[in-house]
């Protein structure tokens, strides 16, 4: 192995550059080239847990398809666990796992069980282990009634926990997840989180998870990586992205009745009142407790729930707050507060 255990996986002003051909009239056509990963750098340890976010477009997906060697970068240096994914895809397969929410791994039509035993095959995996592992991450992931059914008539969330068995079989040192909770219910929401945090806390398998969930990231990394058009603009924790974005939690109130916008002083200010409900708008780095005590001791109060930062709103807040370049993303530089990044 040539690279150092600190640094598992190690990108160098990564890029990659799409000629994509669009049609402009009859015969016309115009050759434009998209850069969808623009110069990105970031090493990620053994065992980190990190979160790769940004909106649609950003990069993301197409970052973690170089990361897996699907994708050839256009220029830079990428190394996986030393090894050149693009160069040596095959090598690589062996000590990675990857799961695209979008789209399944799986022999459609297969029941589940077969798509397991040919990747037991094809990955030669040695039958004990395979053995073992089947029967753990069934169990983890509750898929023992659905082994004989086709993947075609499993729900999505369904096929989402039999996609991260699959991906897991053969025990990858790391695992690439590209929104593996979405469309998921609540429930299986929760059941995929718990299951990533023991992964990595038992196995110290590391993780890079790209979603749109910002409860996904809250619940599982303490790093995060922000991407936006092709940029790293954002690599620290959580709380610092949340300040960098000036992000706001909503404490939504109901009321006995409809009464004038509620007066919080500086903690929070009604940003919507409909009939008896009302909206406060309040600093998601601040608790909310003090919040609520103020307006339980002062209106009559019936019933409040707060709603976390959309997670997209929280990027955008960051990438063109006022008091930033004004310049909108390509110029921004990477924002790297100290925590989480050394
Ligand atoms: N094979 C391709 N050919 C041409 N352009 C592509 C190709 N794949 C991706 N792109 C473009 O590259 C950019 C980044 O796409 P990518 O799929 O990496 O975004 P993403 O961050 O995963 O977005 P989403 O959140 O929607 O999944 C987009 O502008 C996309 O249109
Ligand atoms: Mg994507």
């Amino acid at each position: 192995m040539t690279v150092s255990e600190s640094a598992f996986i190690e990108l160098d002003r990564v890029e990659k550059v799409f000629d994509v051909r669009r049609r402009t009239g009859f015969l016309k056509r115009e050759l434009r080239q998209v850069r969808a990963v623009d110069a990105i750098s970031f090493r990620v340890a053994r065992g980190e847990m990190v979160g790769y976010i940004g909106p649609n477009g950003a990069g993301k997906s197409t970052t973690i398809k170089m990361l897996t060697g699907i994708l050839t970068p256009s220029g830079g240096r990428l190394r996986v666990a030393g090894i050149d994914p693009s160069r040596e895809r095959t090598r690589l397969a062996h000590r990675i796992g990857v799961v695209f929410g979008q789209r399944t791994t799986l022999w459609w039509d297969l029941p589940l069980i077969d798509s397991y035993r040919l990747m037991h095959r094809m990955y030669r995996i040695p039958d004990g282990r395979y053995r073992e592992n089947l029967d753990r991450l069934v169990e983890l992931l509750d898929l023992a009634a659905l082994l004989e059914v086709p993947v075609r008539q499993l729900s999505l969330g369904q096929r989402m926990r039999g996609d991260i068995v699959a991906a897991l079989l053969h025990d990858p040192e790391v695992l690439y997840l590209d929104e593996p909770t979405i469309g998921l219910d609540v429930v299986s929401k929760a059941r995929v989180r718990e299951f990533l945090r023991e992964l990595n806390a038992e196995r110290g398998t590391t993780v890079l998870l790209t979603t749109h969930d910002l409860q996904d990231i809250e619940q599982l990394c303490s790093r995060v990586m922000v991407i936006d058009h092709g940029r790293l603009v954002y690599d620290g924790a959580l709380a610092g992205l949340h300040e960098a974005g000036e992000s706001e939690r909503t404490l939504v109130v109901d009321l006995e009745r409809e009464l004038p916008p509620i007066e919080a002083g500086e903690a929070a200010r009604v940003v919507k009142v409909e009939g008896p409900r009302q909206w406060l708008a309040f600093p998601a780095s601040a608790s909310a407790a003090p919040l609520v005590a103020h307006i339980a001791a002062r209106y009559p109060l019936v019933d409040l729930s707060v709603r976390e930062p959309d997670i997209e709103a929280v990027i955008a807040k960051m990438l063109y707050a006022p008091g930033g370049s004004g310049e909108g993303p390509p110029e921004r530089q990477t924002v790297v507060p100290g925590a989480g990044n050394s």
